[in-house]
C-alpha cells in the first residue's frame, strides 16, 4: 500500500541525482563518479518503474523511453571511456543537469500527482 510519506523518497533521491551530477565538475575527474550516477540512477528509475506498474500509471510507456534515453546516454559516457577535460566536464555536467531538472519539472511531477491522487482514494 503507497503513502503519501513515501514520496519523500522521490525528492530525496532526485537530490542526490543533482549531488552527483554537480561532481562531474570536480578536477581532477573522477571516473567513478559517472558509475555512480549510473548505479544511482539504476536504482532510482527502477523504483519509480515499479511505483508506475503496481499503480497502471497510464504514462509509463513514454515515462520509461525517457529513463531509457538517459540510461542510455550514461551508458555510453561510461563504455567509451572519452578522455576528459575541464571544458568536457562543465558541459556534460549541465547537459545531465537540463536534462534531469526538466525531466523532474515535468515527467516526474505528473507521476507524483498520480500517486498522490491514487494514495487519497
Ligand atoms: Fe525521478
Ligand atoms: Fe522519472
Amino acid at each position: 500500500m503507497i503513502k503519501t510519506s513515501d514520496l519523500i523518497w522521490q525528492d530525496t533521491q532526485h537530490q542526490m541525482l543533482f549531488k552527483l551530477i554537480d561532481e562531474i565538475k570536480i578536477e581532477p575527474f573522477d571516473r567513478e563518479v559517472l558509475k555512480k550516477l549510473q548505479l544511482y540512477a539504476e536504482h532510482h528509475f527502477s523504483l519509480e518503474e515499479t511505483y508506475m506498474k503496481e499503480l497502471n500509471y497510464p504514462g509509463i510507456a513514454d515515462h520509461v523511453r525517457a529513463h531509457d534515453r538517459f540510461r542510455e546516454e550514461l551508458r555510453a559516457m561510461v563504455d567509451t571511456q572519452v578522455s576528459m577535460n575541464k571544458v568536457l566536464q562543465d558541459s556534460l555536467s549541465l547537459f545531465l543537469f537540463e536534462w534531469l531538472r526538466l525531466h523532474v519539472l515535468g515527467i516526474d511531477k505528473k507521476l507524483e500527482d498520480y500517486i498522490l491522487r491514487s494514495s487519497s482514494k
